[in-house]
């Protein structure tokens, strides 16, 4: 067991000494966890293929499923990237810092840990004052995948990354919940079209705005099933998966949320009368619905507002470890529409249920 150092620091200005300490601890080849503006990363020196090693041991991460390097300049794209697509440029300067994730041809520079040798290299300039004054005082861009045990829900807190992930690591920047809450859009922009591995933060929409061509969504990005290993190896594995078993009721008309409603509270209650504890996770909108399944013992927890998919999207990961701490077994989701952030949120749902999906 390992004593995590828990470094509390302001997300707008953080304490210099602090971020001088954590980087010292990476360039001794440890492990810090750190925030960025999607959800806590786990930050290992990207040039230090031992230090990597160890962030699949701690998390008890698949080694063929590759990790995401964090930098604080461009020129640190130049330096692992062995070519840059023109897209690469373009998507960079509309959106960095900032939650997307670009996928490029790698250079050998890079350790074959932190791709898990594709010839590829999944690169991205966070939004968060934390993240990048580490990379800086640093020096070199830091490898992170999200900082929970494998298969658990990312952590959107500090406290998150303890339970995960305490007395395993040498430490933890705090800064805070972080903003939106679900992990970054990640595009690759090794084939024409560009393909979407993983939706996220950062809606498809604006992407293709400013590509001026419409990306490829390959049916494992919308969370409708497992990834082939050659496109994106990680995505085979479960991932953000409560311990209960969950099922998603989606609908091709949440004009309609009535009959949604009817579904979710038919299933929570067939489920609460058979004895086992069940909680429905709704949206504001549709809260109003579920007073009997209430009164029969089901409980009823809001994920945000359908007019902001935001709010959706930046309490969904909470929810998840909720309901676990809570001790449900049994968990309803109502899924939302499949645009802007709402492609992020019913590929989490879609994942954390191992796809048991009704429509109605
Ligand atoms: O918002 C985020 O992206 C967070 C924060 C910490 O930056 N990071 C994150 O990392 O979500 P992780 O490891 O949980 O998810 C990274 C995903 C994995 O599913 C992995 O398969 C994919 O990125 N990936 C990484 N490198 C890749 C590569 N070279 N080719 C294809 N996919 C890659
Ligand atoms: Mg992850």
């Amino acid at each position: 067991m390992l004593k995590t150092r828990v470094w509390r620091v302001d997300a707008a200005r953080p304490d210099p000494s602090a971020i001088r300490e954590a980087a010292e601890v990476l360039r001794g080849g440890g492990l810090v966890a750190f925030p960025t503006e999607t959800v806590y990363g786990l930050g290992a020196d990207a040039y230090n293929a031992s230090a990597v090693r160890r962030i699949f041991e701690v998390k008890g991460r698949p080694p063929d499923n590759p990790l995401i390097v964090h930098i604080s300049r461009l020129e640190q794209l130049e330096e692992l990237a062995s070519s840059l697509p023109p897209a690469a440029e373009e998507l960079a300067r509309a959106f960095w810092p900032g939650p997307l994730t670009i996928v490029v041809p790698r250079s050998p520079r890079v350790p074959d840990e932190v791709t898990a040798s594709l010839p590829k290299v999944a690169v991205r300039m966070p939004a968060h004052k934390v993240a990048l004054a580490l990379i800086e005082e640093l020096g070199s861009p830091i490898a992170a995948p999200s900082a929970n045990l494998s298969g658990r829900p990312s952590p959107t807190s500090a406290e998150h990354v303890l339970r995960d992930l305490g007395g395993r690591v040498e430490g933890i920047l705090d800064a805070g919940d972080t903003l939106y809450g679900v992990e970054s859009t990640i595009v690759d922009l090794t084939s024409e079209p560009p393909v979407l591995l993983r939706p996220g933060a950062l809606p498809l929409e604006r992407i293709e705005h400013v590509l001026g061509v419409k990306v490829s969504v390959p049916e494992f990005a919308r969370g409708l099933r497992e990834a082939e290993v050659a496109l994106a190896p990680g995505m085979r594995y479960r991932h953000y998966a409560p311990r209960a078993a969950m099922v998603v009721v989606e609908s091709s008309d949440y004009g309609d949320l009535a009959r949604v409603a009817r579904t979710v509270a038919r299933l929570a209650l067939e489920e609460v009368r058979r004895g086992r504890r069940v909680c429905v996770l709704c949206t504001d909108e549709t809260l109003g619905y579920y007073s009997e399944a209430a009164a029969e013992g089901v409980g009823l927890k809001s994920l945000g507002t359908r007019e902001d998919p935001f709010t959706i999207a930046r309490n969904l990961f909470r929810r998840l470890r909720e309901v676990d701490d809570e001790g449900y077994e049994f968990v309803v989701a109502e899924g939302v529409e499949e645009r802007g952030l709402g492609l992020a949120i019913m590929n989490r749902l879609r994942k954390a249920s191992g796809f048991n999906i009704i429509r109605v």
